[in-house]
Parts: structure tokens; sequence; C-alpha cells
């Protein structure tokens, strides 16, 4: 495999029952790269995350990921009897060193203050920020997001995005970003794949120039295509919003089985 990959999914499946929610996904994601994954409720967005995270197993296929990887979810996940350092530097060697990486992450998302704090007291913005803190103390190869800005209010969100866009072009891991917002994924993405009946119908290169700007032809124009490619055919499809509020949303999961076959590059 190339040196440059971070990611490889080839013919990868996974089966409840009698539905193949993924039947046989290939996906590469280079090292750096930072792709979206779209897709409507229910397609195995969260069952492809949770696989490359090893929190679920697959059914057939190869999957090989690197060892440093973390998880960002929708919600923040933050240990309630831990003030918010703790929370940062939770299952890391105690010391001092790690209390100033700790710090340094926390002032990295604009924290710094509050690393006394309680989760409590907290916003789910700033919550959801501790959160990509402790991702980041990880130094992840691969950073796994799912879904996390889609219960934070739009202005938060959209601050949310401009923060994980610049920590990726400071820190340079490969992203997997799931999300149902296109034009969260077109401001993000290198790259945006949809995920629809078990497979990916669309991967391929945002080619709008950044800072991107929803009023920019080439920005508009991907958008149009990804709503039809996600099954959202609208009069005038010139919103994300009729994806988020049409047909297409997320949904959780529990968690389920010990992973099995995810390979570590
Ligand atoms: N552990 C499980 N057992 C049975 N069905 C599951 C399990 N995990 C997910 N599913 C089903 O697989 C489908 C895809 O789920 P999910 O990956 O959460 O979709 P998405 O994240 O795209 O909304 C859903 O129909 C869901 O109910
Ligand atoms: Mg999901």
């Amino acid at each position: 495999m190339s040196a440059e990959i971070a990611v490889h999914i080839e013919g990868l499946r996974r089966v409840f029952g009698t539905r193949a929610v993924l039947d046989g996904v290939d996906l590469d994601i280079a090292r750096g790269e930072f792709v979206a994954l779209l897709g409507a409720s229910g397609t195995g967005k969260t069952t492809l995350l949770r696989i490359l995270g090893a929190l679920d197993r697959s059914d057939g296929g190869t999957v090989l990921v690197p060892e440093a990887r973390t998880i960002v979810f929708q919600e923040p996940r933050l240990v309630p009897s831990k003030r918010v350092l703790d929370n940062v530097v939770v299952g890391l060697p105690r010391g001092r060193a790690t209390r100033e990486i700790g710090l340094r992450a926390l002032t990295e998302v604009g924290l710094e203050r509050h690393a006394r704090t309680w989760p409590a007291t907290l916003s789910g913005g700033e919550a959801q920020r501790v959160a990509l803190a402790r991702a980041l103390v990880r130094e992840p190869e691969l950073l796994l997001l799912d879904e996390p800005f889609a219960a934070l209010d739009a202005l938060t969100r959209m601050r949310m995005q401009d923060l994980v866009g610049e920590l990726c072009r400071v820190h340079r891991p490969a992203v997997l970003l799931v999300t149902h917002d296109v034009e969260e994924a077109i401001r993000l993405a290198d790259r945006v794949a949809v995920l629809r009946d078990g497979n990916l119908v669309t991967d391929q290169v945002v080619a709008v120039d950044r800072p991107r700007d929803p009023t920019d032809p080439a920005f508009a124009a991907l958008r149009r295509r990804l709503l039809a490619d996600l099954g959202v055919h609208t009069a005038d499809a010139s919103t994300a919003d009729a994806a988020s509020s049409g047909s297409v949303s997320s949904s959780r999961l529990s968690p389920s089985s010990s992973p099995s076959s995810t390979g570590v590059i």
C-alpha cells in the first residue's frame, strides 16, 4: 500500500439481519485528506465510522486504518465527575507533561480558561470543543467525526466548522466527517462521498476555491449535484436546509459488538 494512504477500504460489508447496510464499500483516504461522507438517515454512515474506529466489526472486505485514531460524536460524551482538563487527558498517563499537552489543546480550542470548570456548566458548543481537544491530544492520524455539529445552533455550528477546518489544516490528520449537511461538506472537505443503498454513489474532489462561498457558481453546482445524489429533488435545491429538514437527517445507534476485522496500517 502507498505510504500516502491513511485509510483503505475495499469491498466492505456489514449485514444486520437480512439487510446489507454496507454492501461492498470502497474508499481510500490519503494522509492529511479531509473527506466528507453524506447520506440519508439510516444509510450506514455511523456504522462505517464505527467500523473504522474499531467499535463495530465488518462482515467482509478489507479495512486498513492507522492505529492512532479518535472519534468525535454528535454529543460530547464528557465525564461529568471530571473537570474539563481531566476530561481532555482522560486515559493518558498522568503527569505534568500530559497536563501541559492538555492545556495546549484547550488553548487551541479557545477554552484554556475553563481547565478547572465542570462539564455541566459548559454550553453545548464549549462541551463539543472539549471533545475536540480530547481528540487532538491523542494526535490522531485519522479523525472520525460523526455529525459533530448537528446538535449546535446555527451560529455555533459555523464557528465550530471554522475551528475544525483550522485545526485540521494545522494537525493534518486524515479526516472522515459524517454529515447530512451538504453545505458543511462542501465548505470543509477536500472530497465528498455520498452513501446510498450500501454503496458510495458519489466520490469526488471538491473543486471550489477557498474560502468557499455558497454564492460561488461552482459551490452551487456541486450542492445541486449532491442533493440529487442524496435523492433530494426540489424545484430549487439551493439550500442545504432542503436536505436537513427533509428526508435527509441524522440518526444514532447504540454500541454493538467488538471489532474483528479492522486491520491497522
Ligand atoms: N447493531 C445494530 N443492530 C441492528 N441494526 C443496526 C445496528 N446498527 C445499525 N443498525 C441499522 O443499520 C442501519 C444504518 O444505521 P446507521 O449506520 O446508524 O445509519 P446512519 O448513521 O447513516 O443514520 C439502520 O437501519 C440501523 O437501524
Ligand atoms: Mg448516524
